[in-house]
C-alpha cells in the first residue's frame, strides 16, 4: 500500500501539478494535495493544516518559488521545500538551497522527484527526531541541574544542624559535668526522704546541703497548717552552741521580724549575704549566709539557709541550692500533705474514739433498755435491758430470741408486727405493748419501740424498751378510781332521796306490822314489803359502801373471832361439793368495822362458791399475819411497810382470764347472767378495804382457781374486843324533841319513839324547834335533829340548844351527802350520828346509848 502524504503544491499550471501527482503516485505515495499559486492562497494554506512537503514551482506569472521559499522560512517550518521548475538552471538551483531549500529539480527531470522527497522526508524525520533528543537531553539537564542545586542546599542546612548538635552537646556535656554533684546530693536527699518517716528528715535533709555546699550551720523548715515557720532541725549545732533564753522550733508568722528568711519566703527568691548577719543575743555568730526559699507552685513552703562556710558564698553555691530547692519542693510539698493528713487521720480516730465512747455510756447508761436482734437472735442488749429482765449480758446475747423473752400469749403482738412490715407496712417503727417474763417468772409490762435496720451490712431489729409495769398498774388504778368516784357522786345523789323514800316504806311498815295480828295476810304483806324495803335499803348501802359514803364504826377488833360469823352461814348455804378449808393463824387485831369485814368475807366467799358451782372444789380461807419492811417487797404499791393481818380467800373454780380481771373491780361489772348478779360484790369489797386502809390482791389463772387476798394494816395494842352481837331493842321514857322537815318523816319518828315508851314533841323546822327548847329546856332529855332543814341546818340549831343548855345530848340525823364534820360536830356536843334511813334498832340502840353516856365510846366516822 502507498503512503499518505500531504502535499502543498505552488503552482500556476493545473497540468504541470498533475504531472507531479501522477509522479508521486508513481513513486508509491497516495497524494493529498492543494495547489495555490498566490501569496494569500499559500499562506491560507499552511494556516489550514500541516503538510508534510511544499513543492514550489519557480517561475509564476503572479507568484515565484522564492517569494514561496520566504514565506516558508518566515514560517520556520520543518518540512522538505523543493523547488520544481522547467527554467530553472543549477546556479539559481543552488542559490535556493543555500537560501533554504531541500533540492531542486527540473520539471524534465521529474523522475528525481520521488527520490528526492524519499530522502528529504526521512532527513527531515531525523531532523526532527534529534531536535527531539536535543530537548530531552536539555531537560534531563536542566532537571540535574535543579537537583545539584537542592542537594547543595540541603547539605549545607544539615552541616548548620551538625554543628548545632555538637554545640549543644557539648554544653549538655558540661552541665552534665556540673550537675553531677547535684544529683548525687538529690539522690541523698531523695533516699532520706524515703526512709525517714519522722521529724529526724530535716535533720538529714539539712546534714546533706551543708556538706554539699560546706557550711557549719543551717536551717531547714517548712511552713506549717497555720502559716508559722516549723523548723525541725535548727541542725545540731546551732542549739547546742547558742546560748539563747528559749529555743524554739516554731516561728509564728508574727514574729518573723526582718530577718532573711522572712524576705526570702515573702520575696521567693534567694539572698546571699556574705557579710555577719545580726542575731539575736546569745545566737551563734553568722559571718555570711545563703538562704533559699523553697517553692512550690508558686507558693514559699519551706526555707532552707545554709551559714558560715569558710570562704564567700557564690553563684555556684545558690545554684546548687536552689536547683536542690527545686528537686525537694514537690517532695516536701507531698510529706507535708501527708502529715497534715496523718494529723487530721489521729485527729479523727481520737474523735472517733471520742464519740464512740460518748455513744456507747449513751446507750450503757441508758434509762431505757437497747436491743439488737439479728437473724432472730439478740445480738446486743445494753445493761438497762439485762435489768428489766433480770438476766446476766451473757445469759442473752447470742442465746436468747426476742420472743424467749416475751409473755406467750403476747407473742402475736410481735408477729403481727413482723408481718405488718412483710405485707410492706412502710413503717419506719414499730411500737408495742406487751407483756415480758422476768427471770424470776414475774409477768412485766413493756413499751417497746423497734426498727429494721442494717448492721454490719447485714439487716437488724434495733429497738428500746421501757418496762410500764408500774406506770400501768397506777393508770388502771387511777381510771379505777375516777371511775368509782363518779358513780359514786351519781349513785349518791340517787341515795339520798331513796333513803328518805325508804326510810317511810320501812318506818310505816314496821308500825303496821306491829299493830296487826302475826296470822293475818296484812301482817304477811307488811313482811313483804318490809323486807323489799330492806333489800333496797341494803342496795343502797351497798353503792354508798363502795363509793365509801357509807358510815362505818372502826374499832379495833380480833378478823379470828369476827370471821366466825360469816363462816357458820356460809357453811350452812354451801354445796357438798364445795369443801371449807379454814386455817386461822393470828389473833391479831386490826381496825374495823365489823359489819363491813362481813361483808368483805361474804362477797368474797359469794364469788368463789359461785365460781365452784360447776364441779365443786375447795374453798381456802386464811387468816395469817404478814409483815415487811422493804418497799420493794411490798406486794401492792399503795401498801407501807410494816405489819398487816393478811385475808385470803382462795377457790379451786373456773379462774379469770385477763380481761375479766381487768374489770372486776368495776361497780356492775359481772359475767353473771342478767337478774343473777349486781356486779356490786368486789367493788364494795374493794370500797370497804380503801375504808380500812387495807389492800386487796388478786391471782387467777384460768380454770385452775383465784386467790383474792385481803391486807389490812394490824394495830398493836390490845384494846377492847368487840361486843357480843346484841339483837334487842332498848326501851325508855324520856322526853325528846324531834325535828325534822318532811311531815311523812315526822309522823312515822313519832310513832316509833312513841312505841319505844318515849314522850315525843315533834317539830318541823329548827326556829319552832329552838323556840320551844327556850321556853323550857328543862323539860328535855334528848334532842333528834335532820340536818337538812330550810332556815336553819341540824348543827346550827344544835350550836344554838347548847348555847341554851350545854348538856342537852344532841343525835344528828343526815343523809350521806351532807357535808357534816363529824370531829367538829363533836366538839361543839352532838352526841351521835344517825344515817339515814335507820332502822328502829338502830335509832332505839343510838338514843339509849346517848342517854346513857355512852357516847364517849362510841367512834362515828363518815
Ligand atoms: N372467785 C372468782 N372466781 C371467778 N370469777 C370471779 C371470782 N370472783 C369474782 N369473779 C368475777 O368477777 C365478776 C364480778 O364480781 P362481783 O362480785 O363484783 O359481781 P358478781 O359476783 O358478778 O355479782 P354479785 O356480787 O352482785 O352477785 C364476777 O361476775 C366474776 O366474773
Ligand atoms: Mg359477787
Amino acid at each position: 500500500m502507498g503512503q499518505p502524504l500531504k502535499v502543498l503544491i505552488v503552482e500556476d499550471s493545473e497540468d504541470d501539478t498533475l504531472l507531479v501527482v501522477r509522479e508521486l503516485k508513481r513513486g508509491g505515495y497516495i497524494p493529498v494535495f492543494e495547489r495555490v499559486d498566490s501569496e494569500e492562497d499559500m499562506l491560507n494554506a499552511l494556516d489550514k493544516e500541516e503538510r508534510d512537503i511544499i513543492i514550489a514551482d519557480y517561475a509564476m506569472p503572479s507568484f515565484s518559488g522564492t517569494a514561496a521559499l520566504n514565506l516558508y522560512k518566515e514560517r520556520n517550518l520543518d518540512i522538505p521545500f523543493i523547488l520544481v521548475s522547467g527554467t530553472i538552471g543549477d546556479d539559481v538551483g543552488v542559490q535556493a538551497m543555500v537560501n533554504g531549500a531541500h533540492d531542486y529539480i527540473c520539471k524534465s527531470n521529474l523522475c528525481r522527484l520521488v527520490p528526492a522527497i524519499n530522502r528529504e522526508l526521512r532527513e527531515a524525520e531525523i531532523r526532527r527526531a534529534r531536535k527531539s533528543a536535543d530537548h530531552a537531553l536539555r531537560r534531563a539537564h536542566d532537571e540535574l541541574e535543579k537537583r545539584v542545586q537542592e542537594r547543595t542546599t540541603e547539605l549545607a542546612l544539615a552541616n548548620a544542624a551538625l554543628k548545632a548538635e555538637i554545640e549543644e552537646r557539648k554544653r549538655v556535656e558540661k552541665a552534665l559535668r556540673s550537675s553531677k554533684r547535684e544529683l548525687t546530693i538529690r539522690n541523698r536527699i531523695s533516699d532520706v526522704f524515703l526512709s525517714t518517716s519522722d521529724e529526724s528528715l530535716y535533720g538529714k535533709v539539712l546534714d546533706i546541703i551543708l556538706e554539699a555546699v560546706k557550711s557549719e550551720s543551717g536551717i531547714f523548715g517548712y511552713i506549717g497548717e497555720d502559716g508559722a515557720l516549723v523548723c525541725p532541725s535548727l541542725n545540731g549545732r546551732v542549739w547546742e552552741n547558742c546560748n539563747l533564753s528559749e529555743k524554739q522550733i516554731v516561728f509564728p508568722r508574727e514574729k518573723w521580724r526582718n530577718t532573711t528568711w522572712r524576705k526570702a519566703l515573702r520575696e521567693k527568691r534567694s539572698y546571699i549575704t556574705n557579710g555577719p548577719v545580726p542575731v539575736p543575743e546569745g545566737h551563734v555568730p553568722i559571718l555570711r549566709a545563703l538562704t533559699i526559699p523553697i517553692v512550690y507552685r508558686g507558693e514559699s513552703i519551706g526555707v532552707i539557709t545554709v551559714a558560715n562556710k569558710t570562704t564567700d558564698y557564690n553563684d555556684s553555691d545558690q545554684k546548687l541550692l536552689e536547683t536542690t530547692a527545686r528537686k525537694i519542693a514537690p517532695v516536701l510539698h507531698a510529706r507535708r500533705q501527708r502529715d497534715i493528713q496523718e494529723v487530721r487521720r489521729r485527729q479523727a480516730q481520737e474523735a472517733l474514739k471520742e464519740s464512740e465512747e460518748k455513744y456507747r455510756s449513751v446507750v450503757e447508761e441508758s434509762l431505757v433498755g437497747v436491743y439488737i436482734v439479728q437473724n432472730g437472735i439478740l445480738v446486743f442488749v445494753n445493761r438497762k435491758f439485762c435489768e428489766i429482765y433480770g438476766y446476766a449480758y451473757e445469759e442473752i446475747v447470742n442465746k436468747l430470741t426476742l420472743y424467749d423473752l416475751v409473755h406467750p400469749d403476747d407473742r402475736h403482738i410481735l408477729e403481727e408486727g413482723i408481718r405488718r412490715r412483710m405485707e410492706g407496712e412502710k413503717t419506719d417503727s414499730l411500737e408495742y405493748e406487751f407483756r415480758g417474763v422476768h427471770k424470776s417468772g414475774k409477768v412485766i409490762i413493756l413499751k417497746g419501740l423497734g426498727r429494721a435496720s442494717f448492721l454490719q451490712d447485714s439487716p437488724a431489729i434495733m429497738g428500746t424498751l421501757i418496762d410500764v409495769t408500774r406506770e400501768k398498774t397506777l393508770e388502771q388504778q387511777l381510771l379505777h378510781a375516777q371511775k368509782m368516784e363518779a358513780i359514786g357522786t351519781l349513785a349518791g345523789g340517787i341515795a339520798h332521796d331513796f333513803n328518805n323514800i325508804l326510810a317511810a316504806i320501812i318506818g310505816f311498815t314496821e308500825m303496821t306490822r306491829g299493830r296487826v295480828r302475826e296470822d293475818t295476810d296484812v301482817r304477811r304483806y307488811a313482811e313483804h314489803v318490809l323486807r323489799a324495803g330492806t333489800r333496797g335499803k341494803d342496795l343502797v348501802r351497798q353503792i354508798l359502801t363502795f363509793s365509801r359514803h357509807s358510815e362505818k364504826e372502826l374499832k379495833p377488833v380480833q378478823l379470828s373471832s369476827i370471821i366466825q360469823e360469816p363462816l357458820k352461814l356460809l357453811r350452812a348455804s354451801l354445796p357438798s361439793t364445795i369443801h371449807i378449808k379454814q386455817e386461822i393463824m393470828t389473833d391479831s387485831l386490826v381496825l374495823a368495822d365489823v359489819t363491813q369485814i362481813h361483808q368483805v368475807l361474804m362477797n368474797l366467799s359469794t364469788n368463789a362458791a359461785h365460781s365452784m358451782r360447776e364441779k365443786g372444789g375447795t374453798l381456802g380461807i386464811r387468816l395469817s399475819d404478814f409483815s415487811f419492811s422493804a418497799p420493794l417487797d411490798a406486794p401492792h404499791q399503795d401498801m407501807a411497810p410494816g405489819s398487816y393481818v393478811k385475808l385470803s380467800v382462795a377457790d379451786t373454780g373456773c379462774g379469770m382470764n385477763r380481761e375479766v380481771l381487768k374489770r372486776i373491780f368495776d361497780p356492775f361489772f359481772t359475767t353473771k347472767e342478767t337478774g343473777e348478779g349486781t356486779g356490786l360484790g368486789l367493788s364494795v369489797v374493794h370500797g370497804i378495804v380503801k375504808g380500812h386502809k387495807g389492800v386487796v390482791t388478786v391471782e387467777s389463772e384460768t380454770g385452775k382457781g383465784s386467790t383474792f387476798t385481803v391486807y389490812f394494816p394490824r394495830v398493836e395494842q390490845d384494846s377492847e374486843v368487840l361486843a357480843e352481837i346484841d339483837c334487842s331493842i332498848p326501851r325508855g321514857h324520856e322526853r325528846i324533841l324531834f325535828v325534822d322537815d318532811e311531815d311523812m318523816l315526822i309522823e312515822m319518828g313519832k310513832h316509833v319513839l312513841e312505841d319505844l315508851g318515849y314522850e315525843v314533841v315533834p317539830k318541823t323546822d329548827g326556829l319552832e324547834a329552838l323556840s320551844a327548847f327556850q321556853e323550857e329546856s328543862s323539860k328535855f332529855d334528848l334532842v333528834i335533829t335532820d340536818q337538812t332543814m330550810p332556815y336553819m341546818t341540824g348543827t346550827d340549831l344544835a350550836k344554838e340548844l347548847i348555847s341554851v343548855r350545854p348538856d342537852i345530848p344532841i343525835v344528828l340525823c343526815t343523809g350521806f351527802s351532807e357535808l357534816v364534820n363529824a370531829e367538829s360536830s363533836k366538839a361543839f356536843g352532838i352526841k351521835a350520828f344517825l344515817m339515814k334511813p335507820f332502822s328502829v334498832q338502830e335509832i332505839a340502840r343510838t338514843i339509849r346509848r346517848v342517854l346513857d353516856g355512852k357516847s364517849e365510846s362510841a367512834q362515828v366516822n363518815r
